[in-house]
């Protein structure tokens, strides 16, 4: 595939690489991306992403919020692919310093990647509305519809940014500086579209931006090299 020859010789030069994506890392562990024609959205939902994962949506269609929430967000048995156990290859050697990502669904870290920006919250963590107190991962998946506390059945809120709700600003500074010193960005499998985390990527001040994804973004025309294909396929072939 064209572009490769060069990811692998800037990737084998540097000990300072910080990747950043979005759900089309996840697609090839089986959960589907939000924006692609088979994405989730374009299946069996009337409302945009934007809609549903709003926080005006979750509090008042939080059964309809729950239905997505069961669909998309806690695909069970959920493997880390290709991309993710690449990523944490890296780290591991010593030459990506972070991973920055919008998912929530902790595929990274499965993976033992360490460094793992979750700038969009996870899946792991939910909590009583009422009584604050925390909920993992398998007491969201056992619930059917909307998934209450055991002990004040107030309603349980996964500790995941919706749409209205704003970031961890610690969170987003640390993207900033990772980005802003990073000698090559990879960016892969997300749309681009979604601020304020798309526009994290502007503080790289570089000349070795790479995004792989497998339609065109927003912003293919800020990369120094750009490659359409499938990431975990792209990734595997680094050394
Ligand atoms: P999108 O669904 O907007 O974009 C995913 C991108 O990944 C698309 O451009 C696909 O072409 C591409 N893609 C899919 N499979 C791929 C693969 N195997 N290899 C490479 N590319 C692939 O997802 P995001 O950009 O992550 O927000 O969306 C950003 C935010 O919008 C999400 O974090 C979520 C959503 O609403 C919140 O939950 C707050
Ligand atoms: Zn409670």
């Amino acid at each position: 595939m064209e572009g490769i020859e060069t990811l692998r010789q800037w990737v084998k030069e540097s000990d300072n690489i910080v990747f950043f994506g979005g759900a089309g890392v996840s697609t090839e562990s089986g959960i589907p991306d939000f924006r692609s024609v088979d994405g989730l959205y374009h299946q069996k939902y009337d409302y945009p992403p934007e809609t549903i994962l709003s926080h005006t949506f979750f509090m008042k269609k939080t059964e309809e919020f729950y239905r997505f929430y069961h669909d998309k967000m806690l695909v069970s048995g959920a493997k880390p692919n290709a991309a993710h156990l690449k990523l944490a290859e890296l780290e591991a050697k010593g030459k990506l310093k972070a991973v920055i990502t919008q998912n929530i669904d902790g595929l990274h870290q499965l993976a033992g990647s360490k460094e793992v920006l979750e700038l969009h919250g996870s899946v792991q963590r939910n909590y009583c509305q009422k009584c604050h107190k925390f909920y993992d991962f398998a007491k969201m998946q056992s619930s059917a519809g909307v998934p209450v506390c055991d002990d004040c059945g107030g309603v349980i809120k996964p500790d995941v940014v919706l749409y209205e709700e704003g970031l961890d600003m610690q969170t987003m500074n640390k993207a900033v500086n990772y980005i802003a010193n990073a000698d090559v960005l990879i960016i892969g499998g997300t749309s681009l579209v979604v601020y304020p985390a798309a526009g994290l990527i502007d503080y790289y001040r570089g000349n070795k931006l790479v995004l792989i994804n497998l339609s065109e973004t927003a912003r293919d025309d800020v990369a120094d090299l750009c490659i359409h294909g499938r990431i975990g396929e792209v990734m595997s072939q680094l050394e």
